[in-house]
C-alpha cells in the first residue's frame, strides 16, 4: 500500500472544477493547523508536496494530489480559523461542504482531530454535520507525539481520543473507524494507507 508516485494536479474552489476522471479519492479535513498538509506529506514521504505552516489558514483551495497513477489525496482548507476574514471562512466552508455532498468519487472523508488537546466545540459540530449527512468518515487523531500539558487539562493524547469518541458517539449509527497518527514520528502512516487501500477495493 506504499506511495511510489505522488504529483500535485490542481487547485479548485468549486466541486465542478475538480478532476473529472472519476478516480477514487480521500479528503483531509479538520481545524486549521490540525496537521492536514503535514499528514499528506507524511503519507507520500515528501517534505513539501503539500505546503504547511505554523500559521493557520495556509491551505485555501481543494487541492488534488494524484497517487500511484490510480487515486487522489485531497488537501482542504481548515475550518475554525478565527483570524481569517469572515467572508473567506464562509467561502471555504461553503465549497468544502458542497464538495462533500456532491463529489461522487469521494470514498471517505478523513476528519483530523488534534489529540494533544481536549475536544473543541467546532470539531464536535463538524463531526455531527458529517454524521447527519451520512458522509463516509474516518477519524484521524493527529499530533499523538505531543506530551500532556498542564494547561490542556493534563490529559494524554490517548485520553483525549477516548473522550472525543465518547462525545461523538451519538452522531453515528456505527462508530467511524479511527487511527492515531503523528507526522513527526510517522505513527499511523502504514495503517492509514492500508485502510485507504481496503476502502478502494470495496
Ligand atoms: P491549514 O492548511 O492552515 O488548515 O493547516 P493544516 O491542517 O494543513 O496544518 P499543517 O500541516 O500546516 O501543520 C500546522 C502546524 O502543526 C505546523 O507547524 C506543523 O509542523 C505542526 N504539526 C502538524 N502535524 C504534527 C504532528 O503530528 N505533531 C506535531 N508535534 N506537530 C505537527
Ligand atoms: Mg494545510
Amino acid at each position: 500500500a506504499q506511495v511510489v508516485q505522488a504529483e500535485f494536479v490542481k487547485s479548485s474552489v468549486r466541486t465542478e472544477d475538480c478532476p473529472a476522471d472519476g478516480l477514487p479519492e480521500f479528503a483531509l479535513v479538520g481545524r486549521s493547523n490540525v496537521g492536514k498538509s503535514s499528514l499528506l506529506n507524511s503519507l507520500v514521504r515528501r517534505k513539501r508536496l503539500a505546503l504547511t505552516s505554523k500559521k493557520p489558514g495556509k491551505t485555501q483551495c481543494i487541492n488534488h494530489f494524484w497517487i500511484n497513477d490510480s487515486w487522489y489525496l485531497v488537501d482542504l482548507p481548515g475550518y475554525g480559523y478565527a483570524a481569517a476574514p469572515q467572508e473567506l471562512r464562509t467561502d471555504w466552508d461553503k465549497f468544502t461542504k458542497d464538495y462533500f455532498l456532491k463529489r461522487s468519487s469521494l470514498v471517505s472523508v478523513f476528519l483530523l482531530i488534534d489529540a494533544s488537546i481536549p475536544a473543541k466545540k467546532i470539531d464536535l459540530e463538524y463531526a455531527s454535520w458529517l454524521g447527519q449527512n451520512q458522509i463516509p468518515m474516518t477519524l484521524i487523531f493527529t499530533k499523538c507525539d505531543k506530551r500532556k500539558k498542564k494547561k490542556n487539562g493534563g490529559k494524554r493524547p490517548d485520553e483525549n481520543v477516548g473522550d472525543f469518541q465518547e462525545l461523538i458517539s451519538g452522531f453515528f449509527e456505527t462508530p467511524p473507524p479511527w487511527i492515531m497518527t503523528s507526522s513527526v514520528t510517522n505513527q499511523g502512516r502504514d495503517e492509514i494507507l492500508l485502510h485507504m487501500a481496503q476502502l478502494r477495493n470495496y
